[in-house]
């Protein structure tokens, strides 16, 4: 990866676009150059990127002249508006928001899983939801063994999904109730710091909020098959930034505890946390700032003779978005599905 591509991330003054910012420079991502775009609110702002300051711009239609890779996470409706616009100009748009993810032109990836639909791309990639993309990277390995035929899965999820105001205002919301004040409540409808709630997207006739139809439909994308069941409940626990999952999972056949934990323990973007005798398993805590999925507390389902059962935690602004994205955008050079038009006007 040594050709210099010219990226812009829509989005970078979110808590997600900070993350693009540290993996970017960390992972050593081979870049001419970072533009970095927001709203109107943030123009003029700076923020730091290997050592030097850059200053944030508000996006406009000529935000993507001469730009390759676009990393977006500014919202769905942003994203809506302005992707096309980014696709019009040159740009390959990877995008973190739900607007396209279920469009069938539009490639859901993730790397671990579906790395080859990245080359099907016409100019926009969707970045999955974050629960689906921690739940895909732990059991897409097993489903490669035994097919899978239905998941349960039950969800709680940090403050982080909604952004980096939601992040703050739960810390808020502790302070004052440690102070014996009252909790606030601006981004989430409830208080969340010393509470839970099910997950606050809107609900559907069936009674499945958008987050959970998101887990049943995306899965299924991903996967690259309609046939897997999946049902979800998405609760939001007061933890800041990575979520856990209870996954409950039928196959066609009996899958032995061990022979899964065998294949968990060299599956790609996995860490397995699995130790019985000291009752240690993954933990928010030591899922928040890692790139792995940690994954343990698997055991047979004692209600159903082909059902496992496991217990993950994944870091929901890197793995389940940030990571992710760049994971994508990597896929991209080493493939040489988005060559760089810096290169192509040297030649
Ligand atoms: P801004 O900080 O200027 O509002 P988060 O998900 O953490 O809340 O971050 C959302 C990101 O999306 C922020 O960088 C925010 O910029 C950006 N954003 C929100 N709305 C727009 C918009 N209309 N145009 C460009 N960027 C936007």
């Amino acid at each position: 990866m040594s050709r210099p591509y010219r990226v812009a991330i829509l989005g970078a003054t979110g808590a997600v676009g900070q993350e693009l910012l540290e993996l970017l420079d960390s992972r050593n991502f081979p870049l001419a150059d970072l533009k970095l775009l927001a709203s109107a609110r943030s123009a003029g702002q700076s923020l730091r990127f290997k050592g030097e300051n850059l200053t944030v711009e508000a996006v406009d239609d000529n935000s993507f002249n001469g730009i390759d890779i676009v990393l977006a996470s500014a919202g769905g409706s942003t994203s809506k508006a302005i992707a096309p616009k980014a696709v019009e100009a040159g740009a390959v748009v990877i995008d973190n928001s739900s607007a396209f993810r279920m469009n069938p032109e539009v490639p859901l990836v993730v790397p671990e899983v579906n790395p080859d639909a990245a080359s099907e791309h016409k100019g926009i990639i969707a970045n999955p939801n974050c629960t689906t993309i921690l739940m895909a990277v732990a059991v897409y390995p097993l489903h490669k063994v035994k097919k899978i035929k239905r998941i349960i899965a039950a969800t709680y999820q940090s403050a982080s999904g909604a952004g980096a105001k939601a992040m703050a205002e739960v810390q808020a919301q502790t302070s004052a109730i440690l102070e014996g004040k009252q909790p606030v409540a601006e981004i989430f409808p409830y208080p969340l710091a010393f509470n839970l709630f099910p997950h606050n997207t809107p609900l559907n006739e069936m009674g499945y909020c958008e987050e959970e139809m998101k887990m049943v439909n995306e899965t299924r994308k991903i996967f690259g098959t309609q046939s897997i069941r999946v049902t979800a409940t998405c609760v939001r626990v007061p933890v800041l930034r990575a979520h856990s999952e209870a996954i409950n999972l039928e196959f066609d056949e009996p899958f032995d505890k061990n022979e899964a934990r065998e294949i968990l323990s060299t599956a790609p973007g996995v860490k397995l946390v699995d130790d019985w005798s000291a009752n240690y398993f993954p933990m928010p805590i030591d899922a928040t700032g890692r790139d792995e999925v940690l994954v343990g507390r698997i055991r047979q389902d004692i209600s159903h003779p082909a059902g496992l059962e496991l217990w993950l935690c994944g870091d929901q602004i890197r793995k389940g978005a940030a990571l992710n994205a760049v994971q994508i955008a990597e896929l991209l050079v080493e493939k040489n599905i988005v060559k760089p038009k810096l290169a192509l006007a040297l030649t």
